[in-house]
């Protein structure tokens, strides 16, 4: 199969329900597969899963601005072998991306480099101060297109700037994803869940409450606006209780979980190995069970990585000085098959519709997150369910080496991605 092949026929794949299925790629969509030419080249995908191919509404490409840890061409490197054919990149860049100039920057230099379709995030805030609106309604006109807008990183504390940035939004669909972290509960220092962990190791910590107030307020704005709130990476019980609220209520309220809040916790920081400090931090035992029930039932919409990249020179500091974030593209879909399908908590169903098609709906993404049928955008993953491997740092697509998994063995799922028909990715 050669990295151009604009017609293909993948034959004999399993569909997320069950079912079989030939594909036929064609000019970058699903065409009927009866309609293949003799001779098409094929691919055997007996024993293989095909599923849409995976969106991440949380990436951090650091381009423009720390292309030593990151570049929107080697994160979306990563993105592919993950099996992502769409991320939003994080707006935390340098220049911020809080501008439609800014956001069109980056949006360019996500059309130039062919691994996957690359969604911009606009700031709330400019410069991420939060102090005053930035430019939300010029870049949700911009070429760029913006829907999701977020200081994530930081939290949009001010609750009178939330709600205008909530209200401010509706007019176009927008939504506010927000990193919910009181920085007052969880100050500047704290780098660890407070526990007895913090206490044991020294380490100033946060308590699971300095999110879930966050999100009880912002949820109470979504209703008060009547708009879309977003609640980023979801890592508390007491998080996952007042979605539950919310949501009852009727309040546009959407949450995601990162890979690593579903899989590491809290006595991991022990070693005091920077990897494992990020924002928010790994928690509990009964906070990742709370976060498990959650994203398989539905109050958590969809999964996140936050995918992190650092370089060695800000990983390598004293643990409370150390920047905060992990990697996590290419090893999300296996944590997620791992927690999540081989413990029998979700189906594959259920896991197309967390990792593609609602995170699609809620970026606003239309030609991600679709069914495989004919006419559709031809994205999508195959996926090997029982393959495994132990995951090495060192061979990752990405710059930073920052990967929480490294030496664990877990489902190594992956074995092509297409986005637009073309092959980004195959093992
Ligand atoms: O640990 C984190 N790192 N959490 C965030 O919210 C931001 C991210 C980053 O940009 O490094
Ligand atoms: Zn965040």
């Amino acid at each position: 199969m050669t990295a151009n092949s604009t017609h293909l026929l993948i034959a004999g794949a399993t569909l997320a329900d069950g079912g079989r299925a030939d594909l036929y790629l064609a000019d970058g969509v699903l065409a009927d597969p009866t309609s293949a030419p003799e001779g098409v080249e094929r691919f055997d995908a007996d024993g293989l899963l095909a599923l849409p191919g995976l969106v991440d509404l949380h990436t951090h490409l650091r381009e423009p601005g720390r292309e030593d840890a990151e570049t929107v061409d080697s994160g979306t490197a990563a993105a592919a072998r993950g099996g992502f054919t769409c991320v939003h990149a994080m707006a935390n860049t340098d220049p911020v991306t809080d501008t439609a100039e800014a956001a069109e920057y980056v949006a360019g230099l996500g059309e130039r480099t062919g691994h996957c379709e690359v969604r911009v995030v606009g700031a709330v805030t400019k410069r991420l101060a939060g102090e005053e609106l930035a430019e939300l309604g010029l870049m949700a006109a911009s070429g760029a297109g913006v829907r999701v807008f977020s200081d994530d990183g930081r939290c949009v504390n001010d609750p009178l700037l939330m709600r205008r940035a909530l209200s401010y939004v509706k007019a176009f669909d927008g939504v506010i994803a927000q990193h919910s972290q009181d920085p007052r509960l969880a100050g500047p220092g704290a780098c660890c869940h407070e526990s007895e962990w913090s206490g044991l190791l020294g380490l100033p910590g946060w308590p699971s409450q300095a999110e879930s107030v966050v999100v009880a307020r912002d949820v109470q704005l979504a209703e008060l606006t009547d708009s879309r709130v977003h609640v980023c990476h979801v890592s508390t019980a007491e998080s996952v209780d007042v979605i539950r609220w919310a949501k009852k209520r009727g309040i546009k309220v959407t949450a995601e979980v990162t890979p690593h809040h579903l899989l590491l916790d809290t006595p991991l920081v022990a070693g005091y190995d920077t990897t494992f400090k990020v924002n928010p931090p790994l928690r509990t035992s009964e906070h990742l069970e709370a976060v498990r029930e959650a994203l398989a039932d539905g109050t958590i919409d969809a999964v996140g990585t936050d995918h992190a990249p650092h370089a060695r020179q800000d990983k390598d500091h004293p643990f409370d000085v150390a920047l905060p974030g992990m990697l996590g593209l290419e090893q999300a879909l296996g944590v997620v098959v791992e927690v999540m399908v081989n413990s029998g908590r979700m189906d594959w169903a259920t896991l197309v519709e967390r990792m593609s098609s609602a995170p699609a709906r809620i970026g606003g993404v239309a030609g991600q997150g679709r069914p495989l049928l004919t006419g559709e955008p031809a994205n999508l993953v195959l996926v090997d369910p029982s393959a495994r491997a132990v995951v090495d740092a060192a061979a990752s697509a990405s710059r930073a080496r920052n990967n929480p998994y490294h030496g664990r063995d877990l489902p190594d799922p992956v074995v092509a991605t297409f986005w637009r028909g073309r092959i980004t990715h195959r093992r």
